[in-house]
């Protein structure tokens, strides 16, 4: 009997180890630094629940918003390190590990959110999510949040109105050389701090999509916000080569797959809080909007475009023309 109890124990261990009955899920950790009712918070939940749907007992999802786990300044190393297993920084936060992804911070480049999605999904754009590759960093997808717009304590309406003034931009040379350009003063911050640098008036403005400006209240401590449109802030979703290639090659697959249904979800609610966000702002009436005349618009390009040639090199004469052949 005790030989049989023996062989009895021998087989459940093996079935238990086989089939992952007694085991923990493994913990796949993403981590963001924004609200959950935006494109980005949304999709990390989507992803959450597809994931844990489809493999379950297997592997669970914990979701870190709003910079709990790691913010601006640390959510790369910290992915690098394996301390975390997804982030999705905007594309203006990868600097230190590829200069190609700075060409979509050139001001006045897209047209629209449509010309940015051709250019992602064209053969540059699919590209690009291998730029980092040496670096140990795989590129999954691109996530869509919005054009951005400028937002200040005064009113921008021509280029000169912004000169003096102290904008926060993301870590970004690209960014800080446009705020250069009209004559600003760029302070590179990490988005946690925002809110709190524009309320105690340490800058005076910033820029970012309808839906930053909604979910972080920025606009109940800014007077004007200018409906530029004059830059695209997207993400790109990333995980290390490390993780990625431990995974075993099934449920790669299944997760892969719950990524991009999670990205097509995240799209759709990006281009519906564009304009969702943008008139709650404007009802609430703590903001006014500037709307640039075509010739207003004009001077800003006029000004800033200038910023390309300085990065030309850097970012690569064939994706800048790429980019700008997607506004067809
Ligand atoms: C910002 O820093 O303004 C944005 O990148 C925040 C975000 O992730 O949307």
């Amino acid at each position: 009997p005790l030989k049989t109890l023996i062989k009895m124990l021998a087989v459940a261990s093996v079935f238990a180890t086989s089939f992952n009955v007694f085991a923990e899920p493994i913990e796949i950790k993403f981590s963001h630094v924004v609200a959950e009712n935006t494109p980005k918070g949304q999709m990390a939940l989507k992803f959450k629940e597809l994931v844990e749907q489809r493999l379950p007992g297997e592997y669970k999802v914990s979701v870190f918003p709003n910079s709990q786990l790691f913010g601006d300044n640390n959510e790369l190393a910290a992915l690098l390190l394996n301390d975390v297993q997804f982030v999705a920084p905007s594309l203006s936060k990868f600097e230190r590990y590829t200069k190609r992804l700075q060409v979509f911070d050139l001001p006045f480049l897209f047209n629209d959110m449509d010309a940015v999605n051709r250019f992602q999904q064209g053969e540059a754009g699919q590209a690009l999510l291998n730029s980092m590759s040496r670096k140990g960093i795989v590129g999954l997808g691109y996530l869509h949040n919005g054009m951005k717009q400028f937002s200040a304590n005064a009113p921008l309406k021509q280029p000169s109105d912004a000169k003096g003034l102290k904008f926060r931009v993301m870590a970004s040379d690209v960014l800080a050389a446009q705020f250069d350009a009209v004559g600003a003063i760029p302070v590179k911050k990490p988005f946690s701090e925002v809110f709190t640098l524009l309320q105690t008036r340490a800058i005076d403005g910033q820029e970012n999509t309808w839906s930053n400006t909604y979910s972080q209240k920025f606009y109940e401590v800014q007077s004007h916000i200018t409906e530029s449109n004059h830059g695209v802030l997207d993400y790109m979703v990333v995980t290390s080569d490390a993780f990625w290639k431990s995974l075993p090659a099934d449920k790669r697959k299944v997760i892969k797959e719950a990524l991009d249904e999670s990205i097509a979800l995240g799209n759709k609610i990006a281009a519906e809080k564009d304009n969702e966000d943008k008139q709650l702002i404007l009802d609430s009436k703590r903001s006014q909007l500037v709307t640039l005349t075509p010739a207003e618009r004009q001077q800003w390009v006029d000004v800033m475009k200038p910023v390309w040639a300085k990065f030309e090199d850097q970012v690569g004469k064939d994706v800048i023309e790429a980019a700008v052949a997607a506004n067809k």
